[in-house]
């Protein structure tokens, strides 16, 4: 029976519909499920680039919130780079003061250091060269940081997984403990950024986070703003993929189908009691293996905090990549919208925090994984470079 001729709600329960896909971006491969020239910027870069080229190719497959790559790279003053948050790759819904954003920005930081470092050239990271953006202002359009090119800096071996790294969304081994001194190890990472750093193993409560999480999400999903801005910044199918290079990608014929032909409509909000809901939710099952939790977090939540616990998540995030083990944030309950405060401040509770002095800056999954996982999406180096007109 070809798909056409089955009843919708049947065909829909057999392949999934609606928010399943959203949830789950797809299942670990060993090969990529995504259009070659997508990923194309994972492939190695030739050693005698453009030093800034270089770095940039390096910077853009930073970890970033949705995959919205928040970057303009204005190179218009030789030997700097400066990095202007891209206004039009925001989230104003589920990270509303810019946030989770100036963490991806973090991240690109710390990997063009790191690649500028390989090539034998320090930086000097200054950041908010123009001023820092308000508490609750988005960052859009902001100087994030002024990278200036000097002579003589050593190699660091986190380089080498910069091309390794993956945010790996699928099952871990839960069985399988990660050892103190790894956790040590990803801990001082993020110390050597200033970061606060911890872990979290404990039986008892690495259930109650795992109950966190998934109210966590269920919010996110069932909140029809926060909801609708991730499926505007999906890309269903190998030409969407292609085309954006960005956002959640959602590989594969089926998805690309059914919504060519109605059957799964991203805008459909998970409605309370829906089967729609039911399958995002059983979609999150991976989400809650793993051996523990590991966290960043700052006094306050200064703008300078955020980028540095950006830095910081990369390293400890390439050094997990070195140690064999996988990272994955999931930062629902990290979020600032109204509907999330609940959760919000239980998170930063059983971590320690009191949620009105401390900031809990990221929050993610640690284990190791049961298949690979392939690189995501990247834009081309070329559509970074600024200024925007
Ligand atoms: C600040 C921040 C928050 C993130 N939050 C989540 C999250 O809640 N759930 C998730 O699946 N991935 C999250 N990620 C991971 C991104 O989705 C991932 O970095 C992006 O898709 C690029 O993929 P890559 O890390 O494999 O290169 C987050 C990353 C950052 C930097």
């Amino acid at each position: 029976m070809t798909p056409h001729l089955l009843p919708r709600r049947r065909f829909i329960a057999l392949v999934g519909g609606g928010a399943v896909f959203a949830a789950a971006p797809l299942a670990g491969c060993s090969s990529s499920p995504y259009p070659a020239a997508a990923v194309g910027a994972w492939e190695p870069v030739a050693p005698d680039t453009d030093l800034r080229r270089w770095m940039l190719a390096h910077a853009l497959l930073a970890p970033n919130p949705h995959n919205r790559q928040p970057w303009v790279a204005d190179l218009r003053r030789d030997g700097e780079i400066t990095l202007v948050c891209d206004a039009a790759r925001l989230l104003p819904e589920t990270d509303p003061f810019g946030r989770q954003v100036l963490i991806g920005c973090g991240a690109f930081v710390e990997l063009a250091v790191l690649a500028a470092a390989e090539r034998g050239v320090r930086v000097d990271v200054q950041a908010f060269p123009d001023g820092e953006p308000g508490a609750r202002e988005l960052p859009g359009g902001r100087a994030v940081a002024r990278l200036v090119l000097k002579a003589g800096a050593a190699r660091d071996p986190l380089f080498a997984q910069i091309r390794r790294r993956h945010t790996h969304k699928g099952e871990y081994d839960s069985a399988r403990a990660v050892a103190a001194a790894d956790w040590a190890a990803l801990a001082a990472c993020a110390g050597e950024r200033g970061v606060q750093a911890g872990a979290v193993t404990d039986a008892p409560r690495v259930a109650e986070l795992r109950a966190l999480t998934r109210e966590a999400y269920r919010i996110e999903i069932t909140t029809d703003r926060t909801y609708l801005e991730s499926a505007h910044l999906m890309r269903v199918g190998a030409s969407e993929i292609e085309r954006h290079r960005d956002g959640i990608s959602i590989p594969g014929a089926m998805p690309a189908l059914m919504s060519a032909i109605g059957l799964f409509d991203r805008f459909e909000v998970p409605r309370a009691g829906s089967a729609n809901l039911q399958r995002a939710m059983d979609r999150w099952a991976p989400f809650e293996t793993g051996s523990g939790y590991f966290w960043l977090a700052s006094r306050g939540n200064g703008r300078r905090a955020q980028v540095d616990s950006g830095r910081a998540w990369v390293r400890a995030h390439l050094q997990a990549t070195a140690l064999g083990l996988e990272m994955h944030p999931l930062s629902q309950a990290l979020q600032e919208f109204a509907e999330m405060r609940g959760p919000y401040e239980a998170l930063h509770r059983v971590l320690g925090f009191d949620p009105a002095a401390d900031t809990v800056q990221m929050f993610g999954r640690v284990g190791h994984a049961k298949a690979p996982w392939a690189g995501t999406p990247r834009r081309p180096l070329d559509d970074l470079v600024g200024p925007r007109a």
